[in-house]
């Protein structure tokens, strides 16, 4: 094998290994999303009832009649919330009118300092189409694990905490089925690709 010849295959070995390992990934987080029942829904999410930003409650079902888009996370968050919030204003910015029908969800994984009022005052910042979302630990627990969103509190030195948290953004069809996610980082042309195709889903 010359040194060229070497070097490809050791590139396309890594290639390979990378796309297998995204694969499985996939798979790993969203399993039920593998599978739906006969009728084709799909098995992610389940219907909820929490406490909206305004103090009043929010139901959810996943055949809304709007497309929407579900994140998880919470105010005191130090980067990927913000950042995630910031990069879903400027993509619904972007869409203009293709987005108007779309709705966004922030469910809060830290209920305990995130209350209704908190997440009204945090969420003022970013687009209005954004709505937050708190509950009692039990009921977060319970939405968290039905779209399984993986989230746990992990003490610091200083005697506060902060909270891990899947950072995707779920993306659910007006009819309720799952259409997909938008990575932590993806680009900007890719995820305002995706919220139109959503939108018009
Ligand atoms: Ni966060």
């Amino acid at each position: 094998m010359t040194t060229l010849s070497a070097v490809r295959y050791a590139l396309w070995a890594l290639l390979a290994g990378v796309v297998i390992g995204v694969t499985a990934a996939a798979l790993g987080l969203f399993p039920g999303a593998q599978k739906g029942t006969v009728s084709g829904t799909a098995t992610l999410g389940a219907p909820f009832t929490l406490t909206a930003m305004t103090g009043e409650p929010y139901s959810w079902e996943p055949a809304t009649g709007a497309p929407h888009a579900i994140f998880f996370g919470f105010t005191f968050c130090p980067d990927v919330c913000p950042t995630t919030l910031y990069e879903m204003t400027t993509w619904l910015d972007r869409l203009g009118s293709d987005g108007e029908s779309i709705k966004a969800l922030f469910i809060s994984v830290d209920p305990e300092r995130d209350t209704p009022e908190k997440l009204a005052n945090y969420l003022s910042a970013f687009d209005d189409r954004i709505i937050g979302l708190t509950g009692s630990r039990e009921d977060i627990d319970k939405v968290a694990g039905d779209f399984r969103i993986y989230h746990k509190r992990v003490e610091l030195d200083d005697g506060d905490y902060t909270m891990d948290h899947t950072a995707s953004v779920l993306l659910f069809k007006p009819d309720g089925s799952f259409f997909g996610t938008i990575a932590y980082g993806e680009d900007a042309e890719t995820a305002v690709d995706k919220l139109r195709r959503l939108a018009r889903s």
